[in-house]
């Protein structure tokens, strides 16, 4: 089999057979075939596409090309989580805890932060004392007494994956929606969960911009699943506006605390509810409806934040952050951003109000900078408020004075204010069972 002749097939838009795209995976990840060689598939990738059958079986391959974790000692109860990404999307510091309240096994591996999006490692890592690195042996030992145990990504899940990611961002062919339904869906079966619930964001902040295209992500990815013998189901939510109103670590973090406390933040607890209401009834076998109705009790009895308590005590965290949430380092600066007209607060830029975070020191540019956990933005009002001139539209935390001047004109020109109320968009703009 000769590469060329592979990458010609795709040229001319036929499909390769369940060999020759393992092979190719294969030969990659042992470096046997050249960046430069893969990099022309991915693009004849691109351009041509690839049918459901390619595209399990490259997403089969790349989930085999490292670890497999076998969750099965925990039965059928494991379940798992995973969000395309988005600004304020703390959902997995709720979900997690309310899915092993109601008996549901969550051993789960997540990612940090890159860009405008943060990830729930850092988010994690902002609590005093929270350990992300354990052994296998500890991360196994930790889910059997407490329902819930979540490490940073082992390097050794997907290694094909990581490759083939670096060279498509490098290549400009990170965006076909076989490609990343096979990225994602590799790392997420090599973790081992045996139900996994997407939640596929689309809109201003994610990486789906229009909902035709996150759609038929979310579908692609779904029946890989069910084809590799996992549940699925996908939420396909909006991420025009960022969800809740703190975005940055340590911030979401007191966000999270607030919404198992019973806070009522409207966008985020309805998230939160419809996933966490998914993982649970595929988890534990039970109806929507009856899942629902079991998550919401678990987070108005407080249930939910105990568990929270449980997991976070149990990887080595200072629960004493839980309780009284003030007790946060804070940034040592704090500057309002005023509104500089009167009106409806129109459109939100999420991806723009992501990168003001991100200057503000809350996120990495790129993968070994440094974080300012305490760094972030706190929203004041959203898409649908009025606001009179002179009101807060954001308040900004930064250790680095001199970071304010180029988040707040980010923030302006991720804002519009208008004379018109806008209409109302739906949070959960569809659904794949
Ligand atoms: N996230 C991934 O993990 N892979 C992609 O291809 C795109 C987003």
């Amino acid at each position: 089999m000769r590469v060329k002749d592979l990458i010609e097939k795709k040229k001319n838009g036929e499909a390769l057979t369940d060999n020759e795209l393992r092979c190719l995976i294969e030969g990659y990840t042992k470096g046997e075939i050249p960046d430069y060689q893969m990099s022309a598939f991915a693009m004849a990738v691109c351009f041509r596409g690839m049918d459901f059958e390619e595209t399990k079986v490259m997403t089969d391959a790349m989930m085999r090309s490292g670890d497999v974790v076998d969750l099965s000692l925990f039965g059928d109860t494991t379940v798992d989580k995973h969000s395309t990404g988005g600004v304020g999307d703390k959902t997995s510091l709720i979900i997690g805890p309310v899915a092993a309240a109601l008996g549901c096994t969550v051993a789960k591996m997540s990612g940090r932060g890159l860009g405008h999006t943060g990830g729930t490692v850092d988010k994690l890592e902002s609590i005093e004392g929270f350990e992300t690195e354990l052994s296998t042996e500890r991360f196994y030992e930790l889910v059997k007494e407490t329902g819930i145990a979540v490490v940073g990504q082992s390097t050794e899940l997907a290694p094909a994956d990581k490759k083939l990611y670096s060279l498509r961002d490098a290549t400009s062919t990170v965006n076909s929606i076989p490609l990343i339904a096979s990225s994602i869906m590799s790392k997420k079966l090599a973790a081992g969960a045996k139900s996994i619930v997407l939640d596929v964001k689309t809109g201003s902040g994610a990486f789906m911009k229009d909902y035709e295209s996150a759609a038929e992500l979310a579908r692609t990815m779904v029946e890989i699943g069910k084809a590799l013998g996992r549940n699925m189901c996908a939420l396909i939510t909006d991420m025009d506006t960022p969800l809740g109103y703190a975005v940055g670590n340590s911030l979401e973090v007191k966000e999270a605390v607030a919404v198992l406390k019973g806070e009522d933040i409207p966008d985020l607890r309805k998230v939160c509810v419809a996933l966490a209401s998914s993982m649970v009834s595929l988890g534990k076998n039970i109806s929507l409806a009856h899942a629902e109705k079991l998550v919401s009790e678990a987070i108005d009895s407080g249930a939910a934040f105990e568990k929270l308590k449980e997991w976070i005590g149990a990887q080595g965290g200072n629960t004493a952050l839980l309780d009284d949430p003030t007790l946060f380092p804070e940034a040592p600066f704090k500057y309002e951003v005023k509104a500089d007209r009167e009106g409806y607060v129109f459109s939100m830029d999420a991806e723009n109000i992501g990168n003001a975070a991100c200057t503000l020191g809350a996120g990495r540019l790129r993968k070994d900078d440094p974080i300012d956990y305490s760094a972030g933005i706190v929203l004041k009002a959203k898409t649908g408020d009025y606001v009179k001139c002179g009101d807060t539209l954001a308040v900004f935390y930064t250790s680095e004075r001199s970071f304010i001047e180029g988040a707040e004109a980010l923030y302006r020109s991720a804002v519009v204010i208008g004379e018109n109320k806008p209409e109302v968009t739906k949070l959960i703009l569809g659904e794949v069972r």
